[in-house]
């Protein structure tokens, strides 16, 4: 039993099976492992997913990690809520990437993935109940679990129950093309909590948007909006799912500025380092590092960099792009296409600008830490350019790490533009010309405007870190 407990898709660690049969554990890193860390693990409990094969057999020996319980979920039940729902339709809302012309189509194929969408939000919330201490505190992450927390409070009406959504929230009129009962189930699902957690005001307010705009008779449209600073959250009465309230608020997540230098400083990086730097030599840098995710809109950054190399050709042969972009979500049609689209371009890049002695573009595929922290101290210049993004950590990384300074082209569609802004230079990710001159004048910008910036960059990134993002979370459960 637990008095703290996370419920999360992906966990903490997963298990690889080798061909020996041996289960080879891989431990992951990012906001929510740092942040749970503030607890001692005596007392917490994270619940996530078997995600493939080599899970699987881990839940089956009976091997883990103290303090992670993973689900074992039937491997189809799981496909349908995960590829089928979570990441084709929800994310594709979210982000506003659906193609309208195809998709989404609510049909009895749909309806039968939401069954498996329903269930493996009810193996969440089923295990949470029983692993809960009375009175405990649970906190639900992102769009995988948005029924969670309505079913939980149904089954354990004692426990205060938070839920943290990554990505960005869908806008009201996006959210039309959704089936009303789908939207209802979903939108109470959320409410069954106490404390709604969103990267920024900007996705809260969309959340609450969307619940205002339900008709009268859902009993959903009965926010009260407190006068003063949104940092103290929009309190909303619930009728549906038991009586009560839910509070909307944004906890902008950061970055651990000490614990992300030192993991810069390892050896390991430091080699790194000296083999990036004698493959791009006294070139200029540009970095990106993404995964290989259609909202990250690597493709359009890919022609600002064309058409910088074409508009402004004095950086020929004077500057590098350095885009890691490493495959995600292969299982679906759309990532797949997406991800040989960005070799494609990157290829034609190289064959229209290339020499003998200069490469443009260097795509790395790799998911690899250790290349992006080196590739974070030798950048010039970032590119961050999502067409819509919850917060994006890779644009709070960078100025933390830079060595010399670096320049931030960043997107107003990323959450990490409302804190960033300021500092950073930026662009409209569709206008192409426009983030082709913003790279041009980061690549200009003298190098004491640009550390000048990156200091004040890395002040705003690391506000609030992921420790005192969580226990933010959790004192306002408690209080
Ligand atoms: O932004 C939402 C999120 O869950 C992130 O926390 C994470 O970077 C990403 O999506 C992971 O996606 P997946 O688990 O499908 O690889």
């Amino acid at each position: 039993m637990a008095s703290v407990l996370v419920a999360s898709n992906r966990g903490p660690v997963s298990y690889m099976l080798g061909e020996d049969g041996e289960l080879d554990a891989r431990r992951g890193g990012g906001g929510l492992v740092s942040g749970l860390s503030a607890i001692s693990s005596q007392d917490s409990l994270w619940v996530c997913a078997a995600l493939g094969a080599g899970d699987r057999e881990a839940v089956r020996r009976g091997i883990g990690e103290p303090g992670v319980r993973m689900l074992d979920i039937a491997p189809e039940v799981y496909a349908d809520a995960y590829n089928g729902i979570a990441n084709s339709v929800l994310w594709f809302l979210h982000h506003h990437l659906c193609d309208i012309p195809r998709e989404p189509v609510f049909d009895a194929e749909f309806r039968r993935r939401w069954e498996s969408y329903r269930a493996y939000n009810h193996a969440f919330a089923e295990a949470l109940a029983a692993e809960a201490d009375e009175g405990a505190a649970v906190l639900v992450q992102d769009y995988h679990l948005a029924l969670v927390p309505g079913m939980l409070r149904e089954l354990r009406p004692d426990l205060r129950i938070g839920h943290f959504t990554h990505t960005p929230w869908v806008s009201s009129e996006y959210l039309r093309m959704v089936p009303d009962d789908i939207v209802e189930e979903l939108l109470w699902g959320m409410l069954g909590a106490d404390e709604l957690g969103f990267h920024t005001w900007g996705w809260a307010s969309f959340f609450i948007t969307c619940c205002s705009q339900r008709d009268d008779s859902t009993g959903m449209s009965n926010g009260v909006w407190p006068s003063g600073d949104p940092w103290h959250g929009v309190t909303w009465h619930r009728y549906g799912v038991g009586k009560g309230r839910t509070r909307v608020r944004a906890y902008p997540l950061g970055v651990d500025g000490d614990e992300l230098r030192a993991l810069a400083h390892r050896p390991e990086v430091d080699e790194r380092l000296a083999r990036l730097r004698e493959e791009v030599g006294d070139r200029k840098t540009i970095v990106r590092v993404d995964r290989t995710e259609l909202s990250k809109n690597i493709l359009r950054g890919l022609l600002a960099y064309r058409e910088l190399l074409t508009a402004h050709p004095e950086w020929r042969d004077r500057v590098v792009h350095l885009a890691s972009a490493y495959p995600s979500r292969q299982d679906l049609a759309s990532y797949r296409e997406y991800t040989a689209s960005v070799a494609e371009l990157a290829e034609e890049i190289n064959a229209e600008f290339g020499t003998a002695d200069w490469q443009p573009v260097i795509v790395s595929v790799e998911d690899d830490f250790t290349r992006s922290l080196a590739a974070y101290r030798l950048a010039d210049v970032a590119l961050v350019n999502p067409v819509r993004d919850g917060m994006n950590l890779v644009a709070k990384e960078i100025p933390v790490v830079s060595e010399a300074g670096c320049a931030l082209v960043l997107s107003t569609g990323a959450g990490a533009y409302q804190e960033l802004r300021e500092h950073a230079l930026t662009v409209n990710p569709f206008d192409v010309s426009q983030t082709a001159e913003a790279l041009h004048t980061a690549l200009s910008m003298p190098a004491s405007e640009r550390a000048d910036r990156t200091k004040r960059l890395a002040a705003a990134a690391t506000a609030l870190p992921p420790q005192r993002w969580f226990l933010a979370q959790l004192e306002a459960l408690r209080d």
